[in-house]
């Protein structure tokens, strides 16, 4: 029993030893994300978490379409760069649309027959104006089944 008692902790210290000793610094870390990807910001990733969180349960890409409850950002991204002459009225639109979802500024015709008007959430303008320009700024996945 006391044997057992004094082993636990060892093999604890020994564990803990073992991860801090993989895991690689994370400045280098850092830098290797940055060098490979020229858009990545601290402040872009936190937006991401936060279109993550408050945006994805809807719009996130689903295993098959018919599970699908909105249009994929990808999708949204195409069609406000297609009817917007710039990045600001890009951000302009999609921050309107997302403050305020009605049928008059709604773009997406096919998606608001599928799945209905976007619910009005409550969002944050200054949220919703750092997604807008993390939209813009982005690429996102096609689904699978869009070819
Ligand atoms: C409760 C589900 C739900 C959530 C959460 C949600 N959306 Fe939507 N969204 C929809 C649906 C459904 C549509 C498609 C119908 C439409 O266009 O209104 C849509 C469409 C859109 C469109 C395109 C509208 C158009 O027709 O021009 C934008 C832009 C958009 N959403 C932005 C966002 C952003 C940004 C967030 C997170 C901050 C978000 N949505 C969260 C359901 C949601």
């Amino acid at each position: 029993m006391i044997k057992r008692n004094i082993m636990i902790p060892i093999i604890l210290a020994a564990f803990v030893t073992a991860i801090y000793a993989c895991s690689p610094n994370e400045n280098t870390v850092k830098e290797q994300v940055e060098n490979n990807f020229p858009n990545y910001t601290e402040s872009a990733n936190e937006t991401k978490t936060l279109l993550d969180s408050k945006c994805m349960v809807c719009h996130g890409i689903k295993e098959s379409q018919d599970e699908m409850l909105a249009p994929p950002f990808a999708h949204i991204q195409k069609k406000y760069s297609k009817v917007s002459s710039s990045k600001e009225s890009f951000i302009e639109s999609f921050v309107d649309f997302t403050l305020n979802p009605n049928e008059d500024q709604a773009m997406m015709f096919g998606a608001l027959k599928q799945f209905n008007l976007m619910p009005n959430l409550g969002f944050e303008r200054t949220e919703v104006e750092k997604i807008a320009l993390y939209v813009y700024e982005n690429e996102f996945p096609e689904p699978k089944w869009c070819n």
